[in-house]
C-alpha cells in the first residue's frame, strides 16, 4: 500500500516540486493551502506532469476544525510542512503576523497530528537559523539563534517546539530540513516560483530583469570581504531539493527523534557569477548596476553537506547553469500560464 503523505503549504514554490515527486514515485498526496501567495491551478498542473491529481483543499492550517476534517477524511502517514510566510523585508514590518501565522499554523498542526497518532514531520526549515554568530560552511550542531529579522525567529522557534515536542513523546519523528537559497523550476516549465509583486530574491528579480519586466538589477554590495565583493549564497536547485525530501521521508520512517540536516550544495556562488552564468547560458542580458548593502545581510553563506550525505544518502547534483536554464525557461512559460 502506498504512503500517503500531506503537505500544508503544497502549492508553493518548493511544495509543489516535492508534490511532484512523491507523485511521480507513486504516493499519495494531499495538499492543504490557502492560496494566499500560490496558485489553484499548481493542482492541474501536478496532475499535467505526473499523470496523477493530488487531492486538495483550500483551508488555512490554523484553521482546526477544516485541518481535523482532512485529516479525518485521509489516512495521513507523513506530513511535509511548508506553511507559512516567507518574506524577509514584509516580517519586519509585520512580525506579529509572521509569529501568529507561522508559529500558529504548526501548533495546530502538532495538536491534530497527536489527536489522529500521526507520527511522522518534516519540517521547512532555513539556513537563517544559523543566524549571524555563526560561519559558513554551517555545520548542524552549531547554536541557532542571532537571526536578523522575525521571520527568521519563527523558524528557528519551531525548530525548539518541534525539538521539545520530541523529547515529550519518544514515538515522534521529525527532521527540519534547513533549505540554503532555492532556485531553478521544474524542467516541464509548468510550475516554478510566482513571487508577489516585486521580487525581494535575487534570482526571480535576475529572471524578471531578463525578460525586461524590472529594468535593472540592484546588486546589493560589492565591497564583501568576498572573491569579487558581492554576497556568496549556496544557490539549490529545487528539483534537488525535492528529492532531499523523498530522502527525508524514507529516514523518518526509520528513525524516531529529532534532526536538523542541511539541503544545499556546499558550494558557494557570489552574486555577479550568478547573473554572469545566467546571462552566458541563456544568452540574454541582465542589465545590473551596484547599490549599496541591504541591511541584514551576511556576505557569505553555505552549507556543510556531510550529515545529508550521511543521514539520508542524498546530495545535489544540478549545476548553478541548470539552475540558470532552468528558472529562465520559467519565467518564459508563467508569463503565459
Ligand atoms: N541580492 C541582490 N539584489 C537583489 C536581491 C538579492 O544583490 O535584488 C543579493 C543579496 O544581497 C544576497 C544574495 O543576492 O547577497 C541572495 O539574496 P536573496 O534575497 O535571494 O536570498 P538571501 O540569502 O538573502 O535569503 C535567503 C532566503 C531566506 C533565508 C535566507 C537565509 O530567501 O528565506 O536565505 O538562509 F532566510
Amino acid at each position: 500500500m502506498s504512503k500517503t503523505v500531506f503537505l500544508p503549504g503544497g502549492a508553493g514554490f518548493i511544495g509543489s516540486h516535492v508534490a511532484a515527486e512523491l507523485l511521480t514515485l507513486g504516493y499519495d498526496v494531499v495538499i492543504a493551502d490557502d492560496l494566499s501567495n500560490a496558485r489553484g491551478d499548481v493542482i492541474d498542473r501536478l496532475e499535467q506532469i505526473t499523470g496523477r491529481r493530488p487531492a486538495f483543499y483550500r483551508i488555512d492550517v490554523a484553521d482546526r476544525p477544516a485541518l481535523t476534517a482532512v485529516f479525518d477524511a485521509h489516512a495521513i502517514d507523513a506530513v511535509i510542512h511548508f506553511a507559512g510566510f516567507k518574506a524577509v523585508g514584509e516580517s519586519v514590518e509585520k512580525p506579529v503576523a509572521y509569529y501568529r501565522n507561522n508559529l500558529g499554523t504548526t501548533l495546530t498542526l502538532l495538536e491534530v497530528m497527536a489527536a489522529h497518532n500521526v507520527k511522522e514531520l518534516i519540517f521547512s526549515s532555513s539556513a537563517t537559523v544559523y543566524g549571524v554568530e555563526n560561519e559558513a560552511p554551517y555545520t548542524e550542531d552549531m547554536p541557532r539563534g542571532g537571526c536578523t529579522n522575525p521571520y527568521g525567529w519563527t523558524k528557528a522557534m519551531i525548530e525548539q517546539i518541534l525539538e521539545d515536542a520530541c523529547v515529550a513523546d519518544p514515538a515522534l519523528r521529525v527532521v527540519c530540513l534547513r533549505y540554503f537559497n532555492p532556485v531553478g523550476a521544474h524542467e516541464s516549465g509548468l510550475i516554478g516560483e510566482l513571487p508577489n509583486g516585486i521580487p525581494n530574491n535575487l534570482m526571480p528579480y535576475i529572471t524578471q530583469t531578463a525578460a525586461g519586466v524590472r529594468k535593472e538589477l540592484a546588486v546589493f554590495g560589492n565591497d564583501y570581504p568576498t572573491p569579487d565583493g558581492t554576497g556568496v549564497r549556496d544557490f539549490i536547485h529545487v528539483v534537488d531539493l525535492a528529492k532531499g525530501h523523498v530522502a527525508a521521508l524514507c529516514y523518518t520512517a526509520k528513525h524516531t527523534g529529532w534532526e536538523a540536516i542541511n539541503l544545499g550544495t556546499g558550494r558557494g556562488t557570489s552574486v555577479l557569477e550568478l547573473v554572469d552564468t545566467f546571462a552566458s547560458v541563456n544568452a540574454v542580458p541582465v542589465p545590473y548596476h551596484i547599490a549599496p548593502r541591504r541591511s541584514g545581510d551576511l556576505a557569505v553563506c553555505y552549507a556543510a553537506t556531510d550529515k545529508a550525505k550521511r543521514l539520508l544518502g542524498w546530495q545535489a547534483e544540478k549545476t548553478v547553469a541548470d539552475m540558470c536554464r532552468d528558472s529562465w525557461r520559467w519565467q518564459q512559460h508563467s508569463d503565459k500560464l
